[in-house]
């Protein structure tokens, strides 16, 4: 096998030795870790912030700070690691996010004040970050065609079962004031993540883009089980021979590139302008201004949406390889923008008793509707929409925005809802979900069963200047 290593550049041989078939899902499910990371890792501070405002004495802006920082973290993590892996390769950079994601876990398990806690968050907010722009991006460039869909998705799903895990580790360790362990346990995944990575191989294409045509192919052979790849690898050669450039940011303004950066930060800015996480984030609070004011009551009201997203979005994987990507998405969005109406009426009646319990059904069919739209859809078209050459820039880029209004809707939601009150607030959500159904309706490609490379051509052929 030769090996053309460009300077600088080692390939190590774990790289590509690898088991056989089966070995996609293993590939895919421990580069999904990243998403449960992600997912755990925002989610446990909402439990643990109350037990480490006692201990350091902190103030509402020391508070947000600690709570924030995640969110500016990840917003550069995802603006850097999208170019990083296009330069280190995807598995080198994974394999820096489990590093990081154990850093951060550890630093912030063990802080003696808050200025470490900071810091700690932040670490891990970088981590989070990075796996956004290079988990989506990973497992699409070593999935087949037919099933990338949903091995992409399996990002969602750990970003969910993340989020879920951490409403229960919260709830098991407020007992005893746990919060370092509520912290700390993030450890056991990052870990499990670092060791999972060292025997997955690099993305054949990310290989064959750069210089290890060799390899490439057999990684290719390797993990889709056979030595038939003869058309896949002719689809990449293609590809790279009509843009064999290196690219930069200002190629994602040339116009073939251009309709896809449009898409991308478009959902990236939809995903989370029509609220998914001022539920996630604020579920007990709404909860309980619905009028269920036992605190089991929004416990266990809150655990139920978060199962709900999980078993939706399991939903979804089931159907986004045979039904696409197209109708789960345009059906989703309208299902927010219903149940985001409801919301707002039914804060509009007097509170508590049955109309309570309808706020929670509500909020339950609201992320069920994000769950096989918005939620898995965003990280998925992100993978497939842009062409090799500058696919981690572009894909990070959409991360990194998708990361700014997730901080800006989550900063900005208690305010809305004082000024504003929750009905308004929830019809401004269901307003801005119809822009994004006619965004998605009018622009967003159907991408089912097609190669990477197809999707790369008809993009090509139809906004080329
Ligand atoms: C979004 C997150 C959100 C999560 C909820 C993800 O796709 O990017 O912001 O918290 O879904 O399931």
């Amino acid at each position: 096998m030769s090996l053309k290593t460009p300077p600088g550049m080692a390939v190590s041989p774990a790289a590509v030795e690898a088991p056989e078939t089966g070995f996609v899902f293993a590939a895919a499910a421990f580069a999904a870790l990243g998403g449960l990371l992600f997912g755990y890792d925002t989610g446990v501070i909402s439990g643990a912030l109350i037990f480490i405002r006692a201990q350091f004495g902190l103030s509402t802006f020391q508070q947000e700070l600690a709570v924030s920082v995640v969110l500016i973290g990840a917003a550069v993590g995802a603006l850097s690691g999208g170019r990083l892996a296009d330069v280190f390769g995807r598995r080198f950079m994974l394999l820096i996010t489990a590093l990081i994601f154990v850093m951060g876990a550890l630093v912030c398990a063990a802080a003696p004040s808050l200025n470490i806690l900071v810091i700690g968050r932040l670490i891990v907010g970088l981590g989070i970050g990075f796996s956004t722009s290079t988990v989506p991006i990973y497992i699409s460039e070593v999935s087949p065609p037919q099933t990338r869909g949903w091995q992409v998705s399996l990002f969602q799903l750990a970003i969910t079962i993340g989020i879920l895990a951490a409403y229960v580790v919260d709830y098991v360790f407020s007992g005893s004031s746990g919060w370092r362990w509520m912290l700390g346990l993030a450890f056991v995944p990052g870990a499990i993540l670092g060791l999972g990575m060292i025997r997955m191989p690099e993305s054949p294409r990310w290989l064959a883009k750069h210089g290890h045509p060799d390899l490439a192919r057999h990684v290719l052979a390797r993990i889709r089980g056979t030595e038939s790849i003869e058309s896949e690898w002719l689809e990449i050669q293609k590809t790279l021979a009509e843009a064999e450039e290196r690219g930069r940011f200002s190629d994602l303004f040339s116009p073939s590139i251009r309709m896809a950066l449009v898409i991308g930060i478009g959902l990236a800015i939809f995903q989370q302008v029509t609220g998914i996480n001022t539920v996630i984030y604020y579920a007990p609070l709404i909860v309980q201004s619905a009028g269920i004011s036992t605190a089991s009551g929004a416990i266990l009201a809150t655990a139920g949406i978060g199962l709900v997203n999980v078993i939706m979005t399991i939903v979804a994987m089931w159907l986004i390889d045979h039904v696409g990507r197209r109708p789960l998405l345009l059906i989703g969005i309208a299902g927010m923008i219903l149940s985001l109406g409801v919301l707002g009426l039914v804060f509009r009646m007097p509170t508590g008793g049955a109309l309570a319990w309808l706020a929670v059904i509500t909020l339950m069919v609201y992320v069920a509707s994000f769950a096989i739209s918005l939620g898995p859809m965003f990280w998925l078209l992100i993978a497939e929409i842009y062409p090799l050459r500058v696919r981690g820039i572009a894909e990070g880029s959409a991360a990194g925005v998708n990361w700014a209004f997730n901080f800006l809707v989550s900063i900005t939601f208690l305010t809305l809802v004082e000024v504003l009150g929750p009905s308004l607030t929830f019809w401004v959500y269901a307003l801005l979900a119809i822009v994004s159904w006619l965004f998605s309706y009018y622009l967003v490609p159907e991408t089912k069963g097609r190669t990477l490379e197809e999707i790369e051509h008809s993009f090509r052929r139809r906004h080329a200047a």
